[in-house]
């Protein structure tokens, strides 16, 4: 993949996120997942790639846009995998609270895991715990794992969680093992990455979220240098049906980095539309607006931060393409 797509990949996410933040605080999930959707198809389509969408905003016959399958792009360039989440974290926007980002991530063609649209029970980690953590173990056992690695208590270890009444038992467990718990509303994609950057105050991703989203974080933590691991958790006949589709006979399958991205090179993007642990939000100043980008590339293991001045006078809709 040619290095400039990362640049590519910032507008993109860039513009889902100036879109969406239109409708930070405003009560209402659909608007501004359409914007965002909306804006990062447009201007998917100016950058020079081949891409095949692998991570969507849902079936061919349930999406206008952004469809699994749905090809992006000039047509010119590498042949590449897409996974996006235009905006992740509809309610977090809707809301007006932290953490929510417009994301996208590309891969050489045919390395990044089709994940289903179900639950998958997650375990993320940064860089020093690498190797020492095993989503089948005892959830003790990965928070003394993890304490060991970063060399501090386990009463000082933080784990992230989703305030899920399903995280119930999960959350019982990691109390008693003395870590200390941040409950988050929703988010898990920017949960996951925080853990690989010190600074955020959290040192683990524990339990289910959204598969696709697993994919998202596993091409930005393969980039970071970190990990997760992650098992499907179909919860009805149809779905389990559709693991078996997709040839998961294993229900009790382990997902490790390289089922998620088999391939050398990713990169991601992620720009914060409300304001997070790693990025900024969206800011309105006047006939300006400010944005907060990281992106990164697996290959080189780069990791830039881009703050993007953008002129309402020049981009009265916030995207140019
Ligand atoms: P959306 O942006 O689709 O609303 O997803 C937000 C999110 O919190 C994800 O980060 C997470 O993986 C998933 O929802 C968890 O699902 P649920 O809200 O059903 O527990």
């Amino acid at each position: 993949m040619e290095r400039s797509l990362s640049i590519e990949l910032v507008r993109v996410t860039e513009a889902a996120a100036l879109a969406s933040s239109r409708w930070m605080g405003r009560g209402v999930k659909d608007e501004a997942d359409d914007a965002a959707t909306t804006a990062m198809r447009t201007v998917l389509d100016t950058i020079p790639m081949q891409g095949t969408v692998v991570i969507g905003e849902g079936e061919m016959d349930e999406a206008p846009m952004l469809y699994i399958g749905e090809k992006l792009g000039t047509g010119d360039g590498p042949g590449v995998d897409v996974a996006v989440d235009p905006l992740e974290g509809t309610e977090i926007v809707a809301q007006g609270t932290w953490n929510a980002l417009a994301v996208i991530a590309i891969a050489d063609k045919g390395t990044l895991l089709h994940a289903p649209d179900m639950y998958m029970d997650k375990i993320a980690v940064g860089r020093e715990a690498v190797g020492k953590i095993d989503i089948n173990a005892p959830v003790i056992e990965n928070l003394k794992a993890v304490a060991k690695a970063k060399n501090k208590e386990i009463e000082d270890v933080v784990a992230t969680v989703l305030d899920r009444p399903r995280h119930a038992e999960l959350i019982k467990e990691i109390r008693e093992a003395g870590a200390r718990i941040k409950l988050i509303p929703n988010g898990d994609v920017a949960a996951a990455i925080n853990t690989a950057f010190d600074g955020t105050g959290v040192d683990i991703l524990l339990g289910s979220g959204g598969a696709p989203e697993g994919v998202l974080a596993a091409t930005a933590l393969k980039c970071l240098g970190g990990e997760i691991q992650g098992k499907l958790v179909p919860s009805n006949a149809e779905e389990i049906a559709r693991c078996q589709k997709m040839g998961i006979q294993d229900l009790n399958k382990v997902f490790y980095m390289n089922d998620f991205c088999s391939g050398d090179d990713a990169i991601f993007a992620a720009t914060g539309v409300t304001d997070g642990e790693l990025l900024k939000g969206v800011q309105f100043k006047g006939s300006k607006v400010t944005t907060q980008t990281v992106v990164m590339r697996a290959k080189s293991g780069t990791v830039r931060f881009i703050d993007g001045e953008h002129s309402l006078k020049k981009k009265p809709n916030l995207v140019i393409q």
